[in-house]
């Protein structure tokens, strides 16, 4: 949510602020903006609804050789999207820009406070409080040997603020440096030479540098090109602890695709490959697993296992319970993160708590962690995104290895996730009843998944058509039944972020109790039909929403003599993956690609899709 780039170095600053923004256009795109320094004239502040290229245009027009700049692509939170209100922000005085990802809680008694000392306001932003409370602290801070004025006055005033920030801010006075801080927003530094970088997340530089130091809640960085420095807010020095970044900007990139959800969707047995690489145990037919630094033993003890997310992770979590549940035997409860943090439920003291993020830094999930970890309980994550906080923060985690997922719908996140939890499963199951026999089955079925994928992905020139067939409707329907039911939810979530069309996953049995009050020629459903003993139930609620007039896509990997070419008006039919736990991901693929064809259909924004941002950094 917000995206925040700054560069600080021996380069011109401008067009460097400008493509970070691009690889961060994926954290929101309500508007974006650039406050450029060169030490020659006063700070140069382009800002504009929508896009960073329309600022790129704005930069066209205004020869600047600025050195030192932040920039910003915005998730409004507080004020409506206007160029006014786009990011930065600079203080009354003129002295001060500033970027901030979150949401300053207390703006309005700091806004109050500052307009009695006479510092004036233009937007409707809680960041433009902070701008000003700095340039109050600056103008109040004397200079002091051995400390940097600049830093002590944005230092100060966060001890002032209540909320959530990542931010970074230039002074006039002093050209060659940018100072940061963090508080719930992410925030890293790239160390460059001879030029230093601060961002919401790597993709931002790493086209200048692989070398990061992720900061940590509370810290406070002064870059200048040669040096950088961290301490708290309190004061406190930080050593630094810098990191390599493994992937490179190549992943990051499109390649021949025309939207990332598709080339991301097309990833997938590449992304889940990955995922499985080196976790087998052939002798032992399970998985296993680096980092959950947990003996055993102490695995053993467990009797309930809590599984937390927030939305397509979420639906990954209702799929690892049936995982759980079937072979492990372990009870489960899936929560959200944002209901399971204020929620005080009582648990088990051998209760393992797992919380599933794809970009680490979902604050609803980094905020349960932590209220987890804070009771004592044992708390793991699955993650994708190294050095995000959930992955610093967890007591032990397991990466999803899928690369960098740009696009604002999850697709190979979400198979991967899937895979990894059929995995723990596995791995919980061998440590208690599931015998070696039916764990080598599950192992052996899992490793042929990447090949059932491509199977699927084969049939996306037919998804496409029925995709334009189906586009013109409002409303559609997902129904399934188990495992499948997870899916359909995902399926009807897919559809409504990047199509806008209306879209419920339902239980299929439930229809009956409700939603078929719904169904008529203009609500096409869609249902999920594996083969296997819920085969003839869910045959009999295709029936009865075809003898309402409701048009059925049934997708199905159950053979023409199950399910007849004549059951629904339309049949997708997938490869037979031969062992049930294939089926979540197989029958995820083809909902993925009947959105991402409809959102083509309809000429949607695919990867952008409206009032959306990929990483949710706010409560
Ligand atoms: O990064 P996370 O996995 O924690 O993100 C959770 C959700 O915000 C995310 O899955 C969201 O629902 C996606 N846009 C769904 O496509």
């Amino acid at each position: 949510m917000c995206g925040i780039v700054g560069y600080v170095g021996h380069q011109q600053a401008g067009p460097i602020l400008l493509e970070g923004l691009k690889r961060l256009e994926y954290r929101g795109y309500d508007s974006a903006g650039v406050a450029l320094l060169d030490g020659a004239e006063d700070l140069l502040v382009l800002k504009k609804t929508g896009s960073p290229d329309r600022v790129g245009a704005l930069m066209r027009q205004h020869e600047n050789a600025a050195h030192t700049g932040i920039s910003h692509t915005r998730w409004a939170t507080h004020g409506e999207v206007t160029d006014r209100n786009a990011h930065p922000h600079c203080s009354s005085d003129g002295k001060f820009a500033i970027v901030h990802n979150g949401v300053i809680e207390n703006y309005q008694a700091i806004r109050r406070f500052l307009e009695g000392q006479g510092y004036s306001f233009v937007s409707e932003t809680d960041s433009e409080a902070l701008a000003n409370l700095i340039a109050y602290h600056f103008a109040k801070e004397p200079e002091q040997p051995g400390k940097n004025r600049f830093t002590e006055s944005v230092r100060k005033s966060l001890l002032h603020v209540d909320g959530t920030y990542g931010l970074a801010v230039v002074c006039i006075d002093r050209p060659g440096e940018i100072v940061g801080a963090r508080k719930g927003s992410p925030l890293c530094v790239g160390i460059g030479q001879g030029e230093n970088m601060i961002a919401s997340d790597v993709a931002a530089f790493l086209n200048y540098t692989r070398r990061v130091v992720y900061l940590d809640d509370g810290q406070v960085v002064t870059l200048s090109p040669q040096d950088y420095s961290i301490t708290t807010v309190y004061d406190e020095s930080v050593a630094p602890v810098e990191r390599q970044v493994e992937w490179n900007i190549e992943e990051a990139d499109l390649g021949a695709f025309a939207h990332y959800m598709e080339k991301e969707i097309f990833e997938q047995p590449k992304a889940l490959e990955n995922a499985m690489r080196g976790r087998f145990s052939d002798d032992c037919s399970t998985a296993k697993f680096g980092g959950l630094n947990v003996e055993p033993r102490e695995l053993r003890q467990i009797d309930r296992v809590v599984f937390l997310g927030q939305g397509t992770a979420y639906l990954a979590c209702m799929v690892a319970e049936y995982f759980v549940e079937r072979y492990a035997r372990i009870p489960v409860e899936v929560e959200y993160s944002s209901e399971f943090r204020y929620r005080n439920a009582p648990l088990d003291k051998n209760t393992l708590v797992f919380v599933i993020s794809q970009s680490g830094e979902t604050l609803d999930s980094l905020e349960a962690m932590r209220e987890a970890m804070r009771k004592g309980y044992r708390t793991l994550a699955i993650t994708n995104t190294v050095g995000s906080t959930i992955a610093r923060e967890n007591d032990g985690g397991i990466y999803q290895h899928c690369g960098p997922e740009i696009s604002v719908a999850a697709t190979k996140s979400f198979t991967s996730q899937l895979v990894l939890c059929a995995m723990v499963a596995l791995f919980l199951g061998r440590m208690r009843d599931l015998s070696y026999a039916e764990g080598r089955a599950i192992s052996q079925a899992l490793r042929h998944l990447p090949g059932h994928v491509t199977q699927v992905l084969n049939l996306a020139e037919h998804i496409q058509k029925l995709a334009a067939k189906y586009a013109h409707f409002e409303d559609m329907i997902f129904l399934g039944r188990q495992d499948m039911y997870p899916i359909a939810l995902e399926g009807a979530l897919k559809l409504k972020e990047i199509t806008y069309i209306h879209a419920e996953g339902y239980q299929a049995a439930e229809m009956k109790h409700g939603p078929i009050a719904l169904i008529n020629e203009r609500c096409p459903s869609i249902f999920l039909v594996p083969r296997g003993e819920s085969l003839p139930k869910m045959l009999s609620n295709v029936q009865e929403v075809r003898a309402r007039k409701g048009p059925v896509i049934l997708i199905t990997n159950a053979p023409e003599s199950e399910v007849a070419n004549d059951a629904a008006e339309d049949i997708i039919r997938l490869p037979d993956g031969g062992h049930e736990v294939l089926d979540p991901v197989l029958f995820t693929v083809p909902v993925q690609l009947f959105a991402y064809y409809v959102a083509l259909a309809r000429g949607l924004p695919v990867d952008k899709p409206r009032n959306l941002a990929k990483s949710v950094t706010v409560e």
